[in-house]
């Protein structure tokens, strides 16, 4: 069922430097919920844009030698053109020197003000000069003895402000979040804002002096000051679709399905900007949502240590989809996640060369050889069984499982549920052996078989097209499609290809990276040799058959994580208290690399309950957790919906 209308966003982006890797992950996860979407048949805005104003850029300005709004428009283009090239498919491109942006926030600004929502008082206190934010001593966790003004960028001021009467929202906010759990998602950031709402909420400074900062938003009335560059930013989600402006189109769109953020900017989304909107009386957003953050290897990416992943290199050397559909594939969505070039290489090569490239290379070159270049005539009706009925069933159901994916933001699971119909395919040919069967007089079985691996590459080119557009348009060329988006009702429908079409013989598709060269391989020649999983998920030797009295004994659980933390001294270790049915144990698990203490509260995971206890580290451990190695990342295994802790796994 396609939504009423979905309304995405992503942050505007600081135009103080070129765009990184965590500017375009967030940018692409958008285009594609916003391709599924469109393609589901529901309406759909996306919006981005950049965020001109502020410190970061007057400080960046200075530092070139050129006035800010230069230095703005220069930036800006980097953004646009590189969305360009990713093929970001937004609906608008907001920035808030625009004057459709700044009037609206003037008369919010001024509409506040008259209602006495913004009121002018003196501020005496510490200020942190990197965040643009007032601070608090108890909120720089001082050593003993330690003074503020110790600590880089924090300085003493004391001066005349508007403040925004945030703290008078702070019961109803906590109780908002609180009955509407799907407004703050993960579940865990939703805890990690109700942990921060049970402090006291400050009232919000939205002014800065001039004589301070002068880049920005001028207060309607007071012109000795600028707007706070957070209250201006968060206003373009409203700005940009008409609010004050076309009341129609505001209503039409708002309140937004999506607001996509990083982790790092959760309190801004979850605190002022749903008490700004209370204030202005305008309905919350549907969710906000956090992602992780891309690490270089184990590490935060950072100017200073050069180790940011620069978009454009990755592009230029490896193609924009592969590069989309990496972000897509290995980011389990609100996690943290890795990028290193080996890790892509090997997924490149395993999903897309060994697996998707292989199949197509393989279906295609067989029509062209064996059926004078036009596909043969398959089953009329929906193969009911047999091997064809059993890829069929496969293929189908992973049509459908990537639809719950996606509304689940469970993108990644999507995807790899997408990767595994394509082995399967590969599977299907190696069974049918159709390179036997071209030898065979009969010319039946060797027709139902290619026409059935054409149908599940079709249903594959249009479940992945919303991640891999450009190349799914030349694979469903290849077939005969044309270059139309595919319409994903067809993705469930058998049949759709048509006999006697003339089947195309593209380039490789996605040829093979060889790693220590970097350099790309043509792909082989069908028939190729069967396709291998990628590493990490070969056992090298299946263990011995089990019963299921054997299998019994050992007894799985779900759990519920209550606490984490990490044990001293050992930098894989967490110490973790979980529930398991009525009882409350401690498990002691090797997974800090993979997951942060606070990724883990509130997720049911799966232990192994009647493990004999070991002490770890001089910890009892009761138990012991279950997770997949993928790669040198850790995944925990979960148990989907809302089980219970403590209910057995059979
Ligand atoms: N201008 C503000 C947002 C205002 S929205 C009303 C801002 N801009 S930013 O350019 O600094 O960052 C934009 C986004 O990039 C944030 O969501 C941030 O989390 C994300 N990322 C920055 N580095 C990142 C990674 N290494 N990985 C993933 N995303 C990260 O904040």
């Amino acid at each position: 069922m396609p939504a009423s209308k979905f309304y995405i966003t992503t942050p505007i982006y600081y135009v103080n430097d070129r765009p990184h890797i965590g500017h375009a992950y967030t940018t692409i996860l958008a285009d594609v919920l916003a391709r599924y979407h469109r393609l589901l048949g529901a309406p759909t805005w996306f919006l981005t844009g950049a965020d001109e104003h502020g410190q970061k850029v007057q400080q960046a300005a200075a530092k070139a030698g050129i006035a800010p709004r230069e230095q703005a428009d220069r930036t800006v283009v980097r953004f646009q053109e590189l969305w360009k090239r990713l093929e970001i498919t937004n609906d608008d491109f907001i920035r808030t020197t625009e004057p459709r942006h700044y009037e609206v926030v003037q008369e919010i600004l001024q509409d506040l003000y008259d209602r006495g929502e913004i009121y002018r008082a003196e501020y005496d206190g510490w200020y942190d000069v990197s965040s643009e934010t007032f601070v608090n001593e108890r909120d720089l966790n001082l050593a003993p003895g330690e003074s503020p003004s110790d600590r880089p960028n924090i300085t003493r001021i004391r001066e005349s402000n508007y403040f925004f009467r945030m703290s008078k929202y702070q019961d109803w906010l906590i109780r908002y979040i609180e009955e509407h759990p799907e407004f703050i998602q993960p579940d865990f950031r939703r805890n990690e804002t109700l942990g921060f709402l049970r402090k006291p909420l400050n009232d919000l400074c939205v002014s800065r002096p001039k004589s301070r900062l002068a880049w920005g938003i001028e207060l309607p009335f007071d012109r000795d000051f600028v707007c706070y560059v957070w209250f201006d930013a968060l206003v373009n989600y409203i700005s940009a679709v008409g609010y004050r402006r076309d009341e129609a189109r505001f209503r039409r769109w708002w309140p937004v399905n999506y607001h996509l953020i990083g982790k790092d900017i959760l309190t801004t989304h979850t605190v002022y900007w749903p008490t700004m909107l209370k204030a202005m009386g305008l309905p919350m957003p549907q969710c906000v949502f956090a992602h992780g953050w891309w690490l270089a290897g184990q590490t935060k990416m950072s100017k200073s240590l050069g180790n940011v992943v620069n978009p454009m290199e990755m592009i230029d050397r490896y193609g924009v989809d592969p590069f989309r559909y990496f972000l897509m594939a290995e980011m389990s969505l609100g996690q943290d996640a890795a990028f290193t070039e080996e890790a892509f290489i090997r997924r490149y090569n395993a999903d897309l060369a060994n697996d998707l490239g292989n199949l197509a290379s393989r279906v295609l070159k067989m029509v062209r050889a064996n059926c004078g270049g036009r596909l043969p005539e398959g089953p009329a009706a929906e193969p009911p069984e047999g091997p064809e009925g059993e890829l069929w069933k496969n293929v189908r159901a992973a049509a459908e499982e990537l639809e719950r994916a996606v509304e689940g933001m469970r993108l990644d699971a999507g995807l790899a549920r997408v990767a595994a119909a394509v082995r399967e395919t590969n599977r299907y040919l190696e069974l049918k052996q159709p390179w036997t069967l071209a030898k065979a007089e009969d010319p039946g079985p060797l027709r139902v078989t290619l026409y059935t691996a054409a149908e599940a590459l079709r249903v594959v080119s249009a479940l992945l097209y919303p991640v891999m557009p450009r190349k799914m348009i030349e694979l469903r060329r290849a077939l005969g499609l044309g270059s139309e988006p595919p319409r994903i009702e067809q993705a469930k429908q058998w049949g759709v290809l048509k006999a006697g079409t003339e089947i195309g013989a593209p380039e490789a598709l996605f040829p093979r990276i060889v790693a220590d060269t970097s350099a790309p391989e043509p792909a082989p020649a069908a028939p190729a040799p069967a396709p291998k999983p990628p590493p990490s998920a070969a056992p090298a030797a299946p263990p011995a058959e089990i019963s299921y009295d054997d299998f019994m004994r050992v007894d799985l659980r779900t759990a519920k994580v209550l606490t984490a933390e990490r044990v001293a001294g050992a930098d894989k270790l967490l110490r973790l208290e979980i529930e398991v049915g009525a009882e409350r144990r401690q498990i002691v698990a090797g997974i800090a690399k993979s997951y942060a203490p606070e990724e883990l509260i509130g997720k049911t995971i799966i232990v192994v309950a009647n493990l004999k206890p070991a002490k770890i580290r001089g910890l009892e451990s009761r138990g012991m957790l279950l997770a997949v190695a993928d790669g040198d990342r850790l995944r925990l295994l979960t148990a989907d919906g809302g089980v219970p802790p403590g209910v057995r796994a059979k």
